[in-house]
Protein backbone atom coordinates (compact mmCIF):
# COMPACT_ATOMS: atom_id res chain seq x y z
CA UNK A 1 0.00 0.00 0.00
CA UNK A 2 0.96 3.45 -0.77
CA UNK A 3 1.86 5.55 2.33
CA UNK A 4 -0.44 8.07 3.09
CA UNK A 5 1.74 11.23 2.23
CA UNK A 6 3.08 10.01 -1.27
CA UNK A 7 -1.26 9.07 -2.07
CA UNK A 8 -1.98 12.95 -0.32
CA UNK A 9 0.15 14.13 -2.75
CA UNK A 10 -0.84 12.16 -5.73
CA UNK A 11 -4.72 12.81 -5.10
CA UNK A 12 -3.88 16.50 -4.21
CA UNK A 13 -2.60 16.61 -8.08
CA UNK A 14 -5.01 14.93 -9.29
CA UNK A 15 -8.85 15.94 -7.54
CA UNK A 16 -9.51 19.83 -7.69
CA UNK A 17 -8.83 21.75 -4.26
CA UNK A 18 -12.70 21.49 -3.25
CA UNK A 19 -12.63 17.82 -3.60
CA UNK A 20 -8.94 17.34 -2.57
CA UNK A 21 -10.10 19.18 0.96
CA UNK A 22 -13.15 17.60 1.38
CA UNK A 23 -11.49 14.40 0.96
CA UNK A 24 -9.08 15.39 3.90
CA UNK A 25 -11.87 16.12 6.28
CA UNK A 26 -13.37 12.65 5.79
CA UNK A 27 -10.41 11.09 5.92
CA UNK A 28 -9.56 12.95 9.30
CA UNK A 29 -13.49 12.26 10.71
CA UNK A 30 -12.94 8.55 9.85
CA UNK A 31 -9.81 8.55 11.51
CA UNK A 32 -12.06 9.88 14.57
CA UNK A 33 -15.24 7.37 14.44
CA UNK A 34 -12.32 4.63 14.03
CA UNK A 35 -11.06 5.51 17.52
CA UNK A 36 -14.37 5.77 18.87
CA UNK A 37 -15.62 2.63 17.55
CA UNK A 38 -12.51 0.51 17.92
CA UNK A 39 -12.00 0.43 14.37
CA UNK A 40 -8.50 0.33 12.18
CA UNK A 41 -7.74 4.19 11.56
CA UNK A 42 -5.20 3.42 9.08
CA UNK A 43 -7.44 2.17 6.77
CA UNK A 44 -9.88 4.54 7.75
CA UNK A 45 -7.35 7.26 6.80
CA UNK A 46 -6.78 5.61 3.49
CA UNK A 47 -10.21 5.02 2.72
CA UNK A 48 -11.18 8.65 3.51
CA UNK A 49 -8.57 10.03 1.39
CA UNK A 50 -8.88 7.64 -1.78
CA UNK A 51 -13.01 7.80 -1.40
CA UNK A 52 -13.73 10.37 -4.17
CA UNK A 53 -10.94 9.42 -7.04
CA UNK A 54 -13.31 9.19 -9.30
CA UNK A 55 -15.24 12.33 -8.41
CA UNK A 56 -13.56 15.00 -10.29
CA UNK A 57 -13.65 13.10 -13.89
CA UNK A 58 -16.52 13.98 -16.39
CA UNK A 59 -19.00 12.38 -17.30
CA UNK A 60 -17.67 11.04 -20.63
CA UNK A 61 -14.35 10.05 -18.52
CA UNK A 62 -16.86 8.35 -15.99
CA UNK A 63 -18.81 5.96 -18.16
CA UNK A 64 -15.16 5.08 -20.19
CA UNK A 65 -13.85 4.42 -17.17
CA UNK A 66 -16.67 2.06 -16.20
CA UNK A 67 -16.94 0.60 -19.45
CA UNK A 68 -13.21 -0.14 -19.22
CA UNK A 69 -13.60 -1.85 -15.44
CA UNK A 70 -16.60 -4.07 -16.93
CA UNK A 71 -18.41 -2.08 -14.53
CA UNK A 72 -22.27 -2.51 -15.23
CA UNK A 73 -23.82 0.80 -16.39
CA UNK A 74 -27.90 0.79 -15.78
CA UNK A 75 -30.18 3.34 -17.56
CA UNK A 76 -29.81 5.52 -14.86
CA UNK A 77 -26.16 5.89 -14.07
CA UNK A 78 -26.02 6.51 -18.22
CA UNK A 79 -28.03 9.68 -17.95
CA UNK A 80 -26.23 10.55 -14.54
CA UNK A 81 -22.61 9.05 -15.19
CA UNK A 82 -21.58 11.27 -11.61
CA UNK A 83 -23.60 8.04 -9.52
CA UNK A 84 -20.75 5.50 -10.79
CA UNK A 85 -18.41 7.61 -9.11
CA UNK A 86 -17.66 5.85 -6.15
CA UNK A 87 -17.61 2.04 -8.04
CA UNK A 88 -14.87 3.72 -10.62
CA UNK A 89 -13.42 5.15 -7.88
CA UNK A 90 -13.05 2.05 -5.68
CA UNK A 91 -10.83 0.79 -9.19
CA UNK A 92 -9.12 3.53 -9.63
CA UNK A 93 -7.99 3.12 -5.63
CA UNK A 94 -6.70 -0.01 -7.04
CA UNK A 95 -5.55 0.32 -10.69
CA UNK A 96 -4.33 3.90 -10.05
CA UNK A 97 -3.37 4.04 -6.27
CA UNK A 98 -1.94 0.64 -5.84
CA UNK A 99 -4.30 -0.19 -2.91
CA UNK A 100 -4.99 -3.73 -2.35
CA UNK A 101 -6.84 -4.40 0.98
CA UNK A 102 -10.57 -5.35 0.40
CA UNK A 103 -12.14 -3.49 2.89
CA UNK A 104 -10.84 -0.30 1.93
CA UNK A 105 -11.53 -0.78 -1.71
CA UNK A 106 -15.48 -1.85 0.13
CA UNK A 107 -15.12 1.63 2.10
CA UNK A 108 -14.95 3.76 -1.09
CA UNK A 109 -17.26 1.45 -3.43
CA UNK A 110 -19.80 1.79 -1.25
CA UNK A 111 -19.87 5.48 -0.18
CA UNK A 112 -22.85 6.47 -2.30
CA UNK A 113 -25.97 3.64 -1.93
CA UNK A 114 -24.25 1.30 0.69
CA UNK A 115 -24.41 -2.02 0.21
CA UNK A 116 -26.31 -4.60 2.37
CA UNK A 117 -24.45 -6.13 5.26
CA UNK A 118 -22.31 -2.65 5.58
CA UNK A 119 -18.92 -3.68 7.22
CA UNK A 120 -17.69 -1.23 10.30
CA UNK A 121 -15.25 0.35 7.77
CA UNK A 122 -18.20 0.73 5.39
CA UNK A 123 -20.25 2.40 8.05
CA UNK A 124 -17.43 4.66 9.26
CA UNK A 125 -16.66 6.39 5.57
CA UNK A 126 -20.21 6.62 4.75
CA UNK A 127 -20.91 8.70 7.62
CA UNK A 128 -17.55 10.59 7.52
CA UNK A 129 -18.29 11.39 4.24
CA UNK A 130 -21.33 12.63 5.18
CA UNK A 131 -20.77 14.62 8.67
CA UNK A 132 -17.12 15.96 7.75
CA UNK A 133 -16.79 19.56 9.62
CA UNK A 134 -17.77 21.23 5.95
CA UNK A 135 -21.06 19.59 5.44
CA UNK A 136 -24.62 21.37 6.75
CA UNK A 137 -28.23 20.45 6.20
CA UNK A 138 -31.02 19.64 8.22
CA UNK A 139 -30.52 17.01 11.12
CA UNK A 140 -27.03 17.05 10.67
CA UNK A 141 -26.18 17.43 14.46
CA UNK A 142 -28.34 14.29 14.98
CA UNK A 143 -26.03 12.22 13.25
CA UNK A 144 -23.17 13.67 14.41
CA UNK A 145 -24.26 12.49 18.00
CA UNK A 146 -25.51 9.37 16.92
CA UNK A 147 -21.99 8.42 14.93
CA UNK A 148 -20.21 8.45 18.41
CA UNK A 149 -22.63 6.78 20.00
CA UNK A 150 -24.19 4.14 17.96
CA UNK A 151 -22.40 3.66 13.95
CA UNK A 152 -25.45 1.09 13.25
CA UNK A 153 -27.90 3.63 14.50
CA UNK A 154 -26.28 6.63 12.88
CA UNK A 155 -25.56 4.68 9.42
CA UNK A 156 -29.36 4.08 9.36
CA UNK A 157 -30.68 7.47 10.32
CA UNK A 158 -28.04 9.00 8.01
CA UNK A 159 -29.14 7.30 4.69
CA UNK A 160 -32.62 7.47 5.63
CA UNK A 161 -31.59 11.31 5.51
CA UNK A 162 -30.19 11.14 2.69
CA UNK A 163 -32.88 9.21 0.55
CA UNK A 164 -35.42 11.54 1.91
CA UNK A 165 -33.55 14.25 0.82
CA UNK A 166 -32.62 13.14 -2.78
CA UNK A 167 -36.79 12.72 -2.90
CA UNK A 168 -37.43 15.87 -1.43
CA UNK A 169 -34.90 17.55 -4.02
CA UNK A 170 -37.36 15.39 -7.23
CA UNK A 171 -34.17 13.88 -7.75
CA UNK A 172 -33.26 10.01 -8.77
CA UNK A 173 -32.75 7.71 -6.41
CA UNK A 174 -30.69 4.43 -7.44
CA UNK A 175 -32.35 1.13 -7.74
CA UNK A 176 -29.44 -0.14 -5.52
CA UNK A 177 -29.94 2.73 -2.76
CA UNK A 178 -33.74 1.74 -2.38
CA UNK A 179 -32.82 -2.57 -2.07
CA UNK A 180 -30.20 -1.45 0.89
CA UNK A 181 -32.73 0.97 2.69
CA UNK A 182 -35.36 -2.16 3.05
CA UNK A 183 -32.22 -4.27 4.44
CA UNK A 184 -31.93 -1.28 6.74
CA UNK A 185 -35.37 -1.11 7.37
CA UNK A 186 -35.94 -4.61 8.12
CA UNK A 187 -32.29 -4.45 10.65
CA UNK A 188 -33.77 -0.76 12.07
CA UNK A 189 -37.57 -2.89 12.53
CA UNK A 190 -36.03 -5.34 14.87
CA UNK A 191 -34.56 -3.43 17.38
FE1 LIG B 1 -18.39 10.65 -3.33
FE1 LIG C 1 -17.17 12.51 -0.66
Amino acid sequence: MVESLDLRSRLAQALSAISFEHSERTAATAVKLAKTHSADEEKALTAGLVHDAARDLTDEELLKRAKEYRIEISAIEEEKPYLVHAAVGARMAAEDYEIVDESILSAVKNHTFGQTNMSKLDKIVFLADMIEPKRDFNGIETIRELAEENLDKAFAVAFQMQLVRLINQGKVVHPKAISVWNSVAKEVGKK
